[in-house]
């Protein structure tokens, strides 16, 4: 009888602590939302997300400035794109601008070394598709009209585990922090109930 009352004890007390902790707001760490870009984003998106690779994933603010501010190892980017239509006799500025991203030795810019990492390669390390966001967001920047499209071969084959194990990880409530706090008490009031029936036991018999 006792156990009983003990058993229903611990259920209530587990049970508590779960709710209480689900109502805790929640610190934990998520991997930053990534941002994926598809033949069907827009310019304005895809602006943005080249805004966030030239600042972030690119490093490219080391070299370049965006805004007065910045370092002056390469052209001002904010006149890249208003250049890059005069840059080479022949060329588009999207040309160009793809060009300058991926083989950068190809041409120089007048004035500078020539210094830049192509963007295919590491530290950028971008792929087809965050090229041609940063193409977007240097038109965007220079007032132009943003003229890259993406089209399916610029999208890397995302991998099937990527795409789906941080959906369920989120969705399942045996992620929660509260509910694996209350399945630890659980367990380990569980196995003291036991030692203290084991110890009981022992004494009566
Ligand atoms: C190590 C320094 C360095 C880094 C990092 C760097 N660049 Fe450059 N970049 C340069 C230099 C120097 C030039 C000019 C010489 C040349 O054309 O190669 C240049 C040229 C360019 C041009 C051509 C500009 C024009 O006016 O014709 C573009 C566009 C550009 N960079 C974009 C980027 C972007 C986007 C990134 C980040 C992915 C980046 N750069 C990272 C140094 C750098």
């Amino acid at each position: 009888m006792t156990f009983f009352k003990i058993f229903a004890f611990l259920l209530m007390t587990v049970s508590i602590y779960s709710y209480v902790g689900q109502l805790v707001p929640q610190f934990e760490e998520h991997p930053p939302v990534k941002k994926v870009i598809t033949v069907a984003t827009s310019a304005a998106e895809l602006a943005a997300i080249g805004e966030e690779l030239v600042q972030v994933k690119g490093g490219c603010l080391i070299c370049h400035k965006v805004t007065d501010v910045g370092n002056d190892r390469g052209p001002d980017l904010r006149q890249a794109a208003g250049k890059a239509a005069t840059r080479k006799q022949g060329m588009s500025a999207e040309t160009y601008l793809l060009e300058s991203l991926i083989k950068p030795e190809v041409f120089t810019v007048p004035g500078f070394p020539q210094m830049m990492p192509p963007a295919l390669q590491p530290p950028a390390n971008f792929n087809r598709a965050e090229v041609k966001a940063v193409i977007a967001y240097l038109q965007t920047l220079g007032g132009a009209e943003v003229t890259v499209k993406i089209e399916t071969a610029d999208i890397p084959v995302v991998k099937e585990v990527d795409a789906t194990s941080p959906v369920i990880a989120l969705e399942s409530p045996w992620s929660h922090e509260g509910v694996r706090l209350g399945l630890v008490i659980l367990a380990f009031n569980l196995v003291m109930l036991a030692v203290l029936a084991i110890a009981g036991r022992r004494k009566t018999s």
